[in-house]
């Protein structure tokens, strides 16, 4: 009903003010038409009369010349006569000729077709007409036509004009809301398939879409108005040369207007441990730490993680908060805690025996258990609740961090169904044949899919999560835009390659590379001319330590200069050690170690140092620094940040880079050695290239990497995902203007059928 009135109104209120600027033109139109006509008239009546009257004023019989025009008059329509003759004499007028008019004074009436003069009779029109007699003129004959009749056939045509229009208006409101009506539907469900970028081929309801011209002309616009906002977004990244703190800062002020930034990981960026009466402060061995920490520096906001520090409870007030970095506090970590239980099967079970080995496929099998699951689901509620806490809007932006969380998107969906849930896979995504093994492996994607962003570092995990999806849910994927639709949500999957802080923090590179190269030397007993290579690494199997150890086993074998003269020092933070595997993993790497330490034993200097220990930042930037040469060589990686840092701790551009190709690294810096890490004399053969390297060679693959790395640094990467995450949110605004009027519609649509009950 609402909407037959937004139709009908504007409709009638047009109409209206067409009708009321017509009808006094069509009024002039009709005055002018008759006037002429009755001065035509006028001129008939001269010309009769002429001959008679001739007669008459010269008998000079000024009786019946009245009598002759008092007849005349006797025509409803003539309302005065009169003679004025041109000689002095005496004018001869019937009574009813209006006093304005004077024989003396003719001439204001002798112009023009008849003189239109308003009376107390109502409108005259008095045409004068000059009288001759033997081709003399004897004087003018006055003929004054009565026009009442003409206001009065005004008065009805104005009449027939407004029902004229009144019947126009109703028909065409009728036609226009009958058509509205029934494309009203087809539009807004054009509209919201556009919005949902599926163009306009895709049938809806057994219609095409693109056999609907009604919704052309809106598509169009909505698709211009789509293409810039995307080109804006594109440009905005693609122009920005440096990205820094203070443009993430920007985009969240301006594209997110100050919107509050939530961030959930399993890993808390600072653990706070008990060493006796000490409490100390650990950064964790974790790339997205690493990413993470950066941006929640520069953004504020809040970062909810697990509490797992043996100190983390003394540090906190009331609401598990605790203000970092200590130094200098820049946000909010907020503590979630968990019990032993739930740890051992959310952390240790599901996440890293089950979904960690089963997206690496290192050769490891996964291990599902039931119990495990069942933490694991219980875990995420309880994630989901901290995040409702903490929200201190109904829409903030929750940056969901890594596969402990897979279920968490959905349930923050449906607790703050208007928050933007942008959730990041840090870790490889296998083929669907690999994922399905997985018992839960609907419950996972399905709550992915509660996300309104997914990223993957590489493209090719985004094919292998959409390939996934498609084979194992009723979903729709468009894999042109790259979207999922499920349960009436929309995912963008999209490829974010994380990367690091650019410039890297002055404190890490404030010891100058020779300090560093002698200071790592010393400690390790090494003299000053020994080459060394260095490794960084969290003990765990997809990291390829054994073939990278094998690796340097074979170089010795293969080009035994080196022996004696190049130590590979190995930093192996402890992780997961509750979990069989990396026991066995630990075991393995240190007997490997000892062994071709062993074989080597009289060499002046082992070839091998394993340092299974955490270090902190500033002492692994050390170890870049020294080395001539880093070793990336893990099995299967997301991304792997070691291999940035070491490029972004070489300020001297120098050290080479020995990248294995199943990193998401490897398609950023194809300027490094990148190998095979099962090949070992591959990667024996990259470590000598990369020992023989000349300095030019190595500056050249340098500049070119850290270029790379300075343009492509983490603040990009959380840029580029709160743009994206600013432009879904306006196209969701977009669509839901679209869909509200059909939902009163409907809802209006309810009440009359309720009424009607
Ligand atoms: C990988 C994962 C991170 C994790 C890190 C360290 O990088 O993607 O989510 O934090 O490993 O593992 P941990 O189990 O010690 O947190």
């Amino acid at each position: 009903m609402r909407l037959s009135l937004r139709f009908v109104l504007p409709l009638f209120l047009a109409l209206g003010a067409f009708a009321y600027a017509a009808v006094p033109l069509v009024d002039k139109l009709t005055l002018q038409w008759f006037m002429r006509d009755l001065d035509i008239r006028a001129s008939l009546i001269a010309n009769t009369v002429q001959e008679p009257l001739q007669d008459l004023i010269q008998t000079g019989n000024r009786t019946r010349m009245l009598q002759f025009f008092n007849r005349i008059t006797q025509d409803e329509r003539l309302f005065a006569m009169g003679f004025c003759p041109s000689a002095p004499g005496q004018p001869v007028i019937t009574p009813t000729l209006p006093t304005q008019i004077r024989c003396t004074e003719l001439a204001p009436f002798s112009a023009g077709p008849g003189h239109l003069l308003r009376s107390a009779n109502g409108p005259l029109l008095v045409s004068v007409r000059p009288l001759e007699a033997a081709g003399v003129p004897v004087g003018n004959l006055v003929v004054v036509h009565d026009m009442s009749f003409i206001a009065r056939r005004s008065a009805e045509t104005r009449k027939y004009l407004f029902l004229f229009f009144v019947g126009l208006g109703a028909t065409v409101a009728l036609i226009t809301v009958v058509i509205a009506q029934l494309s009203w539907r087809g539009w807004v469900q054009g509209l919201r398939a556009l919005l949902r970028g599926e163009g306009l081929v895709r049938p809806t309801e057994g219609r095409d879409l693109s056999e609907m011209p009604e919704l052309r002309p809106i598509a169009s616009d909505l698709r211009a108005l789509i293409r810039d906002l995307e080109a804006d977004h594109r440009s905005r990244d693609e122009d920005q040369l440096a990205w820094t703190p203070d443009t993430l800062r920007a985009i969240l002020r301006t594209d997110l207007s100050g919107h509050e930034v939530l961030v959930v990981s399993n890993r808390e960026p600072y653990i706070h441990v008990r060493r006796g009466d000490i409490i100390a402060l650990w950064r964790p061995a974790s790339g997205l730490v690493t990413a993470m920490e950066p941006i929640m520096r520069a953004c504020s906001g809040t970062w909810i993680a697990h509490g797992g520090g043996s100190a983390d409870r003394e540090v906190v007030d009331e609401h598990a908060h605790v203000a970092v970095p200590p130094e200098q506090p820049a946000y909010q970590l907020r503590r979630v805690w968990l019990t032993a239980e739930q740890e051992a099967g959310y952390y240790y079970g599901f996440a890293n025996e089950g979904l960690w080995p089963l997206c690496h496929i290192a050769h490891v099998r996964p291990i599902f258990r039931t119990s495990d699951w069942e933490q694991y689901v219980t875990v995420n509620r309880t994630f989901a609740q901290a995040v409702v806490e903490e929200a201190k809007s109904p829409d903030p932006i929750v940056l969901v961090q890594d596969y402990h969380f897979a279920l968490l998107p959905r349930m923050i969906q449906e607790a703050l169904p208007a928050a933007t849930i942008v959730s990041f896979w840090h870790i490889p995504w296998p083929n669907p044949e690999a994922f399905a093994i997985c018992p839960w492996r609907e419950e996972l994607l399905d709550g992915l899919l509660g996300s309104s962003i997914l990223g993957f570092h590489t493209q090719f995990h985004c094919n292998n999560f959409v390939d996934t999806v498609d084979r194992l849910l009723e979903a729709r994927v468009d894999r042109e835009m790259f979207t999922v639709s499920y349960r009436g949500k929309l995912t963008a999957v999209k490829r974010y390659p994380i990367s690091i802080e650019w410039p890297p923090s002055p404190a890490l590179l404030s010891k100058p590379v020779e300090r560093c190269r002698l200071d790592v030397r010393q400690r390790h007993g090494l003299p000053a001319e020994q080459a060394i290579g260095v490794g960084v690494d969290r003990l765990d199997y997809t990291k390829g330590i054994e073939e990278r150890l094998r690796a340097v086993e074979r170089l010795l074998e293969m080009e035994p200069q080196w022996v004696g003269k190049f130590s590979f020092i190995q930093i192996a933070a402890p992780t997961r050690n509750r979990i069989e595997q990396y026991q066995e993993y630990e075991t393995r790497v240190r007997a490997m170690a000892t062994r071709i330490n062993e074989r080597f034993a009289g060499a002046p200097h082992p070839p091998i140092v394993l340092l299974v220990e955490h270090h902190q930042p500033l002492d692994i930037y050390e170890y870049y620094r020294a080395a001539e040469v880093c070793m990336v060589t893990s099995l299967h990686d997301g991304m792997n940040l070691v291999a940035k840092e070491f490029v972004s701790a070489r300020d001297d551009e120098r050290g080479v880079l020995i990248l294995s190709q199943f990193t998401g690294a490897a398609r950023e810096l194809p300027e490094a050695i990148i190998v095979n890490p099962y090949d070992t004399d591959q990667c024996a053969a990259a470590l000598h290239m990369a020992l023989s390297m000349p300095a030019t060679g190595q500056r050249a693959r340098s500049r070119l990497m850290r270029g790379l790395i300075q343009e492509f640094n983490v603040y990009r990467w959380a840029g580029r995902m709160l743009i994206d995450a600013a432009g879904m949110r306006r196209r969701g605004r977009l669509l839901e203007r679209a869909a509200t009027p059909e939902r009163q519609s409907r809802r209006a649509a309810g009440r009359e059928t309720s009424r009607a009950k």
